[in-house]
């Protein structure tokens, strides 16, 4: 059965697994209620089911602060101004909400949170946005999850999918229409690779479907533009930590032979943080293994998340 071979692959890049016993009772939030994960629901004419109208935020918990919260906070916001939302809760309303959800969990460390931002309910379906009357629905989803890839090293394949330009759908707005990156993926396992490489319409490397790339050449690191992908915060993150360690980094038009020719590749995100790519397609990324410049990246960006960010619970 088809939805059978999806399940199938799931065990390739995720060490996940083992924390579904402890999320079996998570309380989520939606619009400030705090449900059992069990009775959770938004309405049928919620716009992010009627459309996928909505915008979202992968967040991290590192012993009680959240990393990045107002670089996440930034592009939330500037997300959902650019698809003219009404009404979108302030700052402190979402932080306020984020802070309930964790104390409903008894939560500290080890958590990924999933915010999403829709445009709210409709008075009756449709796409269109007069035919929303009241405000966003906010949803406060934190579980129990260890960063999702495996530390010896990714596969990927390059997708044949490609990542579409501003003029079609602009990455800058972060928005939880995700079927692009669903079609990519799918191709991904039934590959039996963790993730794909994704192109832009160009041709040139944008990012994976779910995180951005960079790769390492002669100790220098380079990574597509902010052209057909989101604007990453650990990305940015990558980049000031380079900026301190005197380590060059480009963001460049870089097509697959870069990556086939790179000493190292890597990949980043908030979910995942940074995880070496040791294969895409049939070639072998340099030795093979993990590389050097990116377990040193790993460890200074482990160093920031040990000691920076805000705040939200009391220890
Ligand atoms: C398409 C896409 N690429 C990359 C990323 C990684 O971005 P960040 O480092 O901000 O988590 C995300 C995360 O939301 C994403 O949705």
């Amino acid at each position: 059965m088809s939805f059978m071979s999806n399940a199938g692959n799931i065990t390739r890049g995720f060490m996940n697994i083992a924390c579904t016993e402890k999320n079996r009772d998570l309380i989520v939030n939606i619009n400030g209620r705090l449900v059992h994960r069990d009775e959770a629901g938004i309405s049928p004419f919620d716009s992010a089911v009627q459309g996928g109208d909505a915008v979202w935020e992968g967040l991290r918990l590192y012993n009680g602060r959240i990393f990045k919260l107002h670089e996440h906070l930034d592009r939330l916001e500037r997300s959902a101004r650019a698809l003219s939302f009404v009404e979108v809760p302030s700052r402190e309303k979402v932080i306020d909400e984020i802070k309930r959800t964790l104390a409903g969990n008894n939560m500290r460390d080890g958590v990924h949170i999933r915010l999403t931002l829709t445009r709210g309910l409709k008075v009756t379906s449709g796409m269109d946005p007069r035919l929303n009357q009241s405000r966003p629905t906010l949803i406060v989803l934190a579980e129990h999850k260890a960063p999702v890839y495996v530390k010896s090293g990714l596969i990927l394949i390059t997708s044949k999918i490609r990542r579409p330009p501003p003029e079609i759908l602009d990455a800058r707005i972060h928005h939880a229409n995700l079927l692009n990156s669903i079609l990519a993926k799918i191709e991904a396992n039934n590959a039996g690779a963790d993730d794909a490489l994704m192109l832009d319409t160009r041709g040139f490397v944008a990012e994976t479907n779910a995180t951005h790339a960079f790769i390492v050449r002669k100790g220098e690191l380079a990574t597509p533009r902010v052209v057909a992908c989101p604007p990453g915060i650990t990305r940015a993150t990558v980049i000031e930590i380079c900026a301190v360690e005197k380590i060059r980094c480009v963001e460049m038009e870089l097509s697959v032979v870069d990556v086939y020719g790179a000493d190292e590749m890597f990949c980043t995100g908030t979910m995942g943080e940074l995880a070496g790519v040791i294969k895409v397609d049939d070639h072998i990324i340099a030795d093979g293994k993990v590389g050097r410049m990116t377990k040193r990246l790993s460890d200074l960006y482990a160093q920031r998340t040990a000691t920076e960010g805000v705040q939200v619970v009391e220890l």
